[in-house]
């Protein structure tokens, strides 16, 4: 294991830096909070120990060190977590060999690794002259499409599907993972773009028609197992380093913008591919950056979905900024028409989207009717209640005052009403504290030693010395890790010992729990001593339920009372 190389390098980061540059931390007390990105929430849930070294959600429990929090947070294995911090740090990692991760799903990554091998191969080859004319048509060159993995599907019907059948892959697997129907090719003629999940494997094609054939533009994998288009953002993967490099996600329709995008060196990029957003994938855009700027169409579909994205961020609690590009540009086109330097100033000058949705009201009024005007006003008043910027809202006060020459103190009157509206309508986000089940005094007593052993060492020889009996198997085994762990390295904290036991599913989620539950840190001997009382009145009581089974199957009356006279021993004490 590389535990002692772990606690090394856990030791010189902090993992408030650490989680603090990935989402906004607010200090509260000695503790830190910002929203956790484990579940859907908006509420500063999560609950970051400087001292500890651990995080702690409030609302889905989620808890860890430095290593998990990475690991959970950029789906990374424990190696590669640990050669980032060790990286970061300056400690050298060159010994760890990441081994790649084997899934039940690796034969089918494997099938897509060798199509889009095969359809590369095609498209540098003869048979692509055309289908490389039409690329370089549209500016996509050598370079991008070597980045971008682009291949051809050939004419032919079935090159693709009979190179994996003679690569032992049957007809039912290669149909259940879209890339062969019966017994021919899914993908005939056209230009293959892979997409990749969000680890960067490939699990899905698009292919894009290249001449002029009356067919659908796009043609999508279809949903398999690996594939679920709803679950993953193209560019995901890349888009992961960048995103914190420039400190905001751009989000895009189409691929192909991405990849023009790419060109000009604006990698903080995704596309939807297609103008939907699903829960998941909002959750995957608050990984990459709280800072969300949308970049759709121009278009009015482009617009439409604008406002609804925008909406649904809103109330997540994200206000994102919206880079508006004239009908019916698309960020691809926009970039070939206009250039870097035009495009790179429209996300500087990116409107946040309170005011691209004002900006939007404000084309459809007729401003000659005083109703179609008041009612303008209202609305802008109500998207005004929405921001929490005081400043912001004052300028917009401002503004409307001056414009339409209403008094200041009068939108502002309106809008305090509108606000008030509001807070009565929402539901009170309650944070609910960790819920424990209604759990014993013996079951409390002995998660509270378990706890007490990472901040006395004291406790941990006790419990050795002791053979306390626990309730579960999971708090034997914890124990008895700690226990270990504890002989081993001479001292144990709950950051290492997360590193120590992540692997351990079973004793995992109970250490969990302790580490979320509401337990004392410190104790003194005398009240400890009470604790192991408890615990082993716990032991007793079993012994005894034991001997009583025990006792009413045998049959030997004398072996009987030998029974009933170390049941009575117990009960007293002896
Ligand atoms: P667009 O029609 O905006 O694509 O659709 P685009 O990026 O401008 O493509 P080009 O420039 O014409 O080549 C945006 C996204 O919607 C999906 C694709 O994923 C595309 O990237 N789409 C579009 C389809 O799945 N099928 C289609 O027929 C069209
Ligand atoms: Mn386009």
């Amino acid at each position: 294991m590389n535990n002692d190389l772990a606690n090394q390098i856990r030791s010189k980061v902090d993992i408030v830096d650490i989680i603090g540059e990935r989402i906004p931390l607010v200090a509260r007390g000695k503790n830190l909070f910002g929203v956790c990105p484990f579940h859907d929430d908006s509420n500063p849930s999560m609950c970051v120990s400087r001292e500890k070294q651990i995080y702690t959600c409030f609302s889905c429990h989620a808890t860890g060190n430095v290593f998990t929090f990475l690991m959970n947070y950029e789906h990374i294995d424990f190696k590669t977590a640990l050669k980032e911090l060790g990286d970061k740090v300056g400690i050298n990692t060159s010994g760890i060999q990441i081994a790649k991760k084997t899934t039940k799903y690796d034969k089918l990554y494997e099938a897509y690794n060798i199509a889009v091998k095969y359809f590369q191969n095609n498209l540098s080859s003869n048979v692509g002259k055309q289908a490389k004319e039409y690329l370089k048509n549209r500016s996509i060159d050598e370079k991008v499409i070597k980045e971008f993995e682009i291949g051809l599907a050939l004419e032919s019907r079935d090159d693709l599907t009979t190179i994996l059948k003679n690569k032992n892959y049957d007809l039912v697997t290669l149909n259940k993972i879209g890339l062969s129907s019966d017994d021919h090719d899914i993908y005939i003629d056209r230009i293959m773009f892979p997409l990749y999940d969000v680890s960067g494997q490939v699990v899905g094609f698009s292919g894009r028609i290249y001449k002029d054939i009356d067919l659908n533009k796009y043609l999508n994998t279809k949903e398999t197992e690996i594939f679920k288009k709803g679950e993953m953002l193209y560019h995901y993967h890349i888009a992961k380093e960048e995103c914190r490099v420039k400190k905001s996600v751009i989000v895009m329709e189409g691929f192909m913008d991405v990849i023009r995008a790419s060109t000009i060196g604006i990698r903080n990029t995704v596309a939807l591919m297609g103008t939907a957003l699903t829960k998941e994938q909002i959750a995957l855009l608050k990984r990459l950056s709280p800072n969300i700027i949308l970049c759709l169409d121009g278009d009015d579909p482009g617009v439409h979905a604008t406002l609804s994205i925008g909406e649904e961020l809103l109330e997540q609690g994200i206000e994102p900024k919206v880079i508006s590009l004239p009908n019916p540009e698309d960020p691809d086109s926009y970039i070939l028409k206009n250039g870097e330097d035009k495009f790179k100033a429209l996300i500087e000058n990116s409107l946040h989207f309170s005011d691209y949705k004002i900006a939007k009201l404000k084309e459809k009024v007729n401003f000659k009717s005083d109703e179609e005007t008041a009612e303008y006003i209202n609305s802008v008043l109500k998207e005004t209640s929405k921001i929490t910027d005081q400043i912001r809202i004052e300028v917009i006060l401002k503004r409307l005052a001056k414009e339409f020459d209403i008094g200041y103190n009068t939108l502002e009157m309106r809008l305090k009403d509108l606000s008030q509206a509001k807070k009565i309508q929402q539901t009170p986000n309650i944070i609910i504290p960790h819920k424990i089940r209604s759990k014993d005094k013996y079951i409390k007593a002995m998660e509270q030693v378990i706890y007490f052993m990472f901040y006395n060492d004291f406790v941990i020889t006790q419990a050795e010395r002791e053979h306390l009996v626990f309730a579960t198997e999971e708090m034997r085994i914890l124990c008895s890790e700690i226990i270990y762990y504890y002989n081993k390295y001479g001292k144990v904290n709950i950051a290492d010992f997360y590193t120590y036991i992540q692997d351990k599913e079973s004793i995992l989620k109970l250490f969990n729990e302790i580490i979320a539950g509401e337990y004392l840190e410190k104790t003194t001997k005398e009240d400890l001593l009470l604790y192991f009382k408890v615990i082993r009145e716990y032991g007793k009581n079993q012994e005894i339920k034991r001997l009583t089974n025990l006792m009413k199957k045998e049959i030997n009356p004398l072996e009987q009372a030998k029974i009933v006279e170390k049941i009575r021993k117990l009960r007293i004490g002896e």
